[in-house]
């Protein structure tokens, strides 16, 4: 049975009646394709595209175009999963218009359906003007990786109470901003219960425990598909690299061993076909 489009009411309603959000991402057709098809309320292109397609150490140089480019081939393979565009390091700070026109690229060229901006009170202008563009924005706070620099590394955020109390303070402003949501990135877990329970907005945890109204990993992470390094909040379901490896060894012996292709992998011609061809 065809499931219906979700759109932001659907995700309000779910923190409402206390079940949660499902969200994972996507970098192109296929994978957008299986993750829509599994039943998974949002989908996110996230900027981790440049660390975890493009092999970028960081996401720092992933470019607008790289996303619009992204997101189309997801758009083309999400038929009722929310789709949000992650807006670039360097998309959205250097002024409220280009804030926006980088905002509605995602949706005239790419078909999102909103985006999401790291950051808290640095973003709180942009985040305003593209909301009232009428574009819905996703907020992410905590551990924001396009400013990881600043931050010292990659993180735990929020672990002291001056810091925990930013957070509250950031995500109470961007929810008044306009946020539809926020993520929450590497915070601990009673931190992100606390502002999940002061929010009218779900809370989506990226590594900041159970208590928030949604779950985001990235995709290619609980699938086993990068293998890098793997964050202690990802749960791998499946290790598809070595799986992957020990099909392409099996490729590799059996192209020489003649096992491949058997004769259900060829194409044949008639036996009078090829007498014909033969006499030439
Ligand atoms: O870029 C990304 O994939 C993200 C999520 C993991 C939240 O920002």
């Amino acid at each position: 049975m065809e499931r219906k489009k979700i759109m932001i009411g659907d995700l309000r309603a779910k923190k409402r009646e206390g079940k949660k959000i499902t969200m994972l991402t996507a970098y192109d057709y296929p994978m957008a394709r299986i993750v829509d098809d599994a039943g998974i309320d949002v989908i996110l292109v996230g900027d981790s595209l440049g660390m975890v397609v493009l092999g970028y150490d960081s996401t720092v140089p992933v470019t607008m175009d790289e996303m619009i480019h992204h997101s189309k081939a997801v758009r083309r393979g999400t038929r009722s999963s929310f789709l949000i565009g992650d807006m670039p390091f360097m998309s959205y700070q250097v002024s409220k218009e280009e804030a926006v026109r980088n905002a509605g690229r995602f949706l005239k060229e790419a078909g999102c359906d909103a985006v999401k901006l790291e950051g808290g009170d640095e973003v709180i202008g942009a985040t305003r003007a593209i909301v009232d563009a009428g574009i819905p924005v996703l907020g992410h706070l905590g551990l924001t990786p396009q400013t990881v620099s600043k931050l010292g590394g990659y993180k735990v955020q929020g672990k002291d109470r001056e810091s925990a109390l930013k957070i509250l303070d950031q995500a109470l402003r961007l929810e008044s901003a306009g946020c539809f949501a926020i993520v929450l990135e590497c915070v601990p877990d009673k931190v992100a219960k606390i502002i999940t329970e002061r929010l009218k907005i779900p809370t989506i945890s990226c590594g900041a425990g159970p208590y928030c109204d949604g779950q985001v990993l990235v995709t290619y992470d609980m699938l086993g598909l990068f293998d890098k390094f793997v964050p202690k909040f990802v749960k791998q379901y499946l290790n598809v690299s070595s799986l992957a490896k020990d099909a392409i060894e099996k490729y590799i012996s059996d192209v020489e061993s003649g096992k491949f292709p058997a004769p259900e992998h060829t194409f044949t011609i008639k036996d009078e076909e090829l007498k014909k061809l033969k006499k030439k």
